[in-house]
């Protein structure tokens, strides 16, 4: 009876986040009002206000030129609010912004910096940032590595080094800039996008997984320490997303959904979850991989990267070290 009891409340409460995620977020949007962030926002503003409204409301999205934060920009952008775009080339930063302001109105700036580089070369972005009242930010900025042993990895030492820099440096980096300003207005939100691998580990590519892991942990403690001071951080964990991280020319499907239907969802979890697969049929694949239990998925995808990883070397030409 108290068991039936127990598992009748945890299912209850299992479908009331699953509602509050991806029905109401679906059919309402974010649970912030992501324009009021800032001090200001509005939509239809003009000349000299908007301007001036732009340096003083921006949402920052790193890794902003492709993929899943191209598409999170947009969707932000096409809420009326003004967006800094952060990513490593100038010119696909400059496409990427012409494209956004003819579509969308909105102001953007952008910054261009390669998060390969250590925290003493972040003056760029320190100096696109200044005077900027920064609400939402979004690090989004990662990169993969090929699914191989670490001893078959050319020039292992500086894809090691890359890694930590790109997905795991720049979400703390990026953190501390805009934080202060969160804090003295005692608002904001902060999207930190690690991975389904931060629930589930992966073989022969462990630097990744591990990589956000450590996105995944500061983004519930930075919940925690930072909830008190009206701030909403959320560790968002997607599964594979059609983008070009992916290596393949694949068409989107339900469980590979294209870079917009993913961030459609994800971006109404915003304030209704602090850590979230970000689109429902992710949230099954976790259900699945659950119930299956850590053993049978760790052996599934082992054989499974096993094979992966002999295609990877056979292309690399690098020989097997076993
Ligand atoms: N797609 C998936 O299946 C999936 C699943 C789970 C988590 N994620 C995570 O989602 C995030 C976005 O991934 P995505 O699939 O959208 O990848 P993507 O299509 O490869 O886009 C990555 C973005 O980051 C930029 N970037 C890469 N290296 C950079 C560097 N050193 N400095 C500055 N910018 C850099 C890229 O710029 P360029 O255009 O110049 O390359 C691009 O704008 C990543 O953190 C990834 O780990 C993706």
């Amino acid at each position: 009876m108290i068991t039936a009891a127990f598992t009748a409340y945890k299912l209850f409460k299992g479908l009331r986040v699953l509602f509050n995620q991806f029905v109401l977020g679906k059919l309402f949007g974010p649970a912030l009002d992501l324009k009021k962030l800032g001090k200001w926002a509005g939509k239809n503003y003009s000349g000299q206000l908007k301007v001036f409204l732009f340096f003083i409301l921006s949402p920052v999205v790193t890794g902003a030129t492709d993929g899943i934060g191209l598409a999170y920009a947009k969707q932000l952008a096409e809420r009326g609010i003004p967006i800094v775009l952060v990513s490593r080339s100038q010119e696909k930063l400059d496409k990427c912004a012409r494209e956004i302001e003819q579509k969308y109105h909105v102001e953007t700036k952008t910054i261009a910096f390669d998060f390969t580089k250590p925290y003493d070369s972040y003056g760029a972005v320190k100096k696109g940032l200044a005077g900027l009242e920064v609400g939402f930010l979004l690090n989004n900025v990662g990169i993969g590595v090929d699914p191989i042993r670490l001893t078959e990895t050319p020039n292992c030492e500086k894809v090691l080094n890359d890694i930590c820099h790109v997905n795991a440096l720049s979400a703390a980096m990026m953190t501390y800039y805009v934080l202060p300003g969160m804090m003295q207005r005692r608002k904001g939100a902060i999207v930190n996008n690690a991975s389904f691998s931060a629930y589930i580990p992966v073989p022969f590519m462990s630097v990744y997984p591990a990589t956000k892991s450590f996105v995944d942990y500061f983004s519930r403690g930075m919940s925690m320490e930072c909830a008190s001071h009206g701030i909403f951080v959320q560790s968002l964990m997607p599964h594979f997303v059609q983008t070009k991280i992916l290596n393949n020319n694949d068409p989107p499907s339900l469980f590979r959904p294209s870079p917009e239907s993913f961030c459609r969802s994800a971006i109404g979890t915003v304030g209704r979850a602090e850590r979230t697969f970000g689109y429902f049929p992710h949230h099954i694949l976790s259900w699945l991989a659950d119930m299956l239990g850590e053993k049978v998925v760790f052996e599934m995808l082992r054989k499974e990267f096993m094979d992966i990883r002999s295609k990877t070397l056979k292309k690399l030409g690098v020989a097997p070290q076993d």
